[in-house]
């Protein structure tokens, strides 16, 4: 039996980048939380008298907090109504989805995960560019500059050391910090990084920047979120040590 409540990866913000499984998840729900990123087209896959009910955290803005609507899902579950919890991109990537399970399942309800497009995936594709490949791109880490409250602030040091392409969510605010803090443990300030916004939509945008300018373009060309970095596998600097320092790290 199918478990009441999934988690549906509503990809980066085309209904045409969900998968199948998400869209029949979506045309069987009795009620939708979705987040403010989710493609407005892609709720018309539920029936018109589902319920729907926009939880999206806007940056700054603290009504819905998580707590809040993990009793929501918990509450709309106890109802035994058929749950969808409309995420963008993927809901295991960045989503809090670990924080919605470990609720649901307090109360007793088992969760179906739908994957979805992550953004670095949908990014990828808008430079046309695979995210790896076999002789430059051999490894590919997935970073949050926005780190939860509380949390130790992250290594940058060692992650731009770690020869792999970062996908950088939640760092338009912090791009500044972020470059300076892996050029402090060593990166070069040529590295290339791709700023892509609104991934996979009709109006994306992409900006290419180095390290070195990326706060200056980001500036420039008025880069909004959502957005995302790619940053080519840094190399050294010049003169960098080999082994990095740690360096001030973002956040
Ligand atoms: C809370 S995270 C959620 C990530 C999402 N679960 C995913 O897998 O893509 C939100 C961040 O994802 C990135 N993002 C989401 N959709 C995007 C898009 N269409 N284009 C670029 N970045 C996007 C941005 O960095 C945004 O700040």
């Amino acid at each position: 039996v199918r478990p009441l409540v999934s988690l549906v990866g509503a990809g980066p913000g085309a209904a045409d980048l969900m998968t199948l499984r998400a869209v029949e998840r979506l045309r069987a729900a009795e009620v939708v939380f979705h987040d403010r990123l989710v493609d407005p087209a892609a709720l018309d896959f539920a029936p018109p008298q589902a319920e729907r009910v926009l939880v999206g955290k806007a940056p700054g803005v603290r009504e819905w907090s998580q707590p809040r609507i993990n009793r929501l899902l918990v509450a709309a579950a106890r109802q035994g109504r058929r749950v969808v919890r409309l995420k963008c991109g993927d809901p295991g990537v960045f989503g809090r989805a670990g924080e919605e399970i470990a609720a649901l399942a307090e109360a007793g309800f088992a969760v179906e995960i739908v994957p979805g497009v992550t953004a670095a995936s949908a990014a990828a594709a808008e430079i046309g560019r695979p995210l790896t490949d076999r002789a430059a791109r051999r490894s590919l880490l997935l970073v949050s500059a926005h780190p939860a409250e509380g949390a130790p602030p992250l290594d940058w040091a060692a992650l731009g050391a770690a020869d792999a392409t970062l996908a950088v969510y939640m760092g338009v605010a912090r791009a500044g910090e972020v470059a300076a803090a892996l050029m402090a443990g060593g990166a070069d300030p040529a590295t290339p990084v791709a700023v892509v916004e609104r991934a996979g939509r009709a109006d994306a945008r992409r900006t290419a920047a180095t390290l070195g300018d990326l706060a200056a373009v980001i500036a420039a060309q008025a880069v909004r979120n959502p957005a995302i970095l790619l940053i080519d596998p840094p190399r050294r600097a010049a003169g960098a040590a080999a082994a990095p320092r740690r360096a001030a790290a973002a956040g």
